[in-house]
């Protein structure tokens, strides 16, 4: 796989597009929720560039709040509620958010003080609210439209093949 920030945006729109095949593949066979949250944490992290964190938050059901899930970085905020932080706004949007500047973000959680740039998708099932999907980076404007699509197609890969897991 090459490094994405050396490729054109074409180019890194058909590395997201092998990386959703390492995905489906990496998930076959497995419906636990944790698990393919845990390996799919682990893929996007070590198969990014620049990225300082990579991670779930999972709804939890009792509370509706944002509760951390499987990820790869340093430790990181255990809860989130619904419409707080750039995590909670995408959740309760129900819509990707690209931030470029986190300082500038209104209301931006700080878990790893070298974040400067984030992007959060939601996971959606239907009409059910699974968590998010959030990526952080020291790099300012790491995130763009591109990577939106291609995170957003790697969840739909995420949410397929957990359907029908508790
Ligand atoms: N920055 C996020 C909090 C989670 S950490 O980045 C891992 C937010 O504002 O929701």
């Amino acid at each position: 796989m090459h490094a994405l920030n050396e490729l054109s945006q074409a180019d890194k729109a058909s590395a997201y597009a092998e990386l959703e095949k390492s995905l489906r593949a990496l998930l076959t066979g497995e419906h636990d929720m944790i698990a393919c949250a845990a390996n799919t944490a682990a893929l996007l992290y070590w198969s990014l560039p620049q990225l300082n964190w990579a991670g779930f938050y999972l709804v939890e059901p009792t509370s509706g709040d944002l509760l951390l899930g499987p990820f790869q970085g340093k430790p990181a905020c255990v809860r989130i509620s619904m419409g707080k932080g750039v995590c909670g706004t995408a959740a309760a949007r129900r819509e990707t958010v690209v931030v470029q500047d986190v300082h500038a973000f209104p209301g931006h959680i700080a878990c790893d003080s070298a974040s400067n740039s984030e992007v959060v998708v939601p996971i959606v099932d239907g009409e059910r609210l699974i968590g998010v999907l959030d990526l952080d980076s020291p790099v300012h404007a790491r995130f763009d439209d591109v990577d939106a699509g291609g995170l957003e197609a790697l969840v739909r890969v995420f949410v397929a093949a957990t359907r029908g897991a508790g």
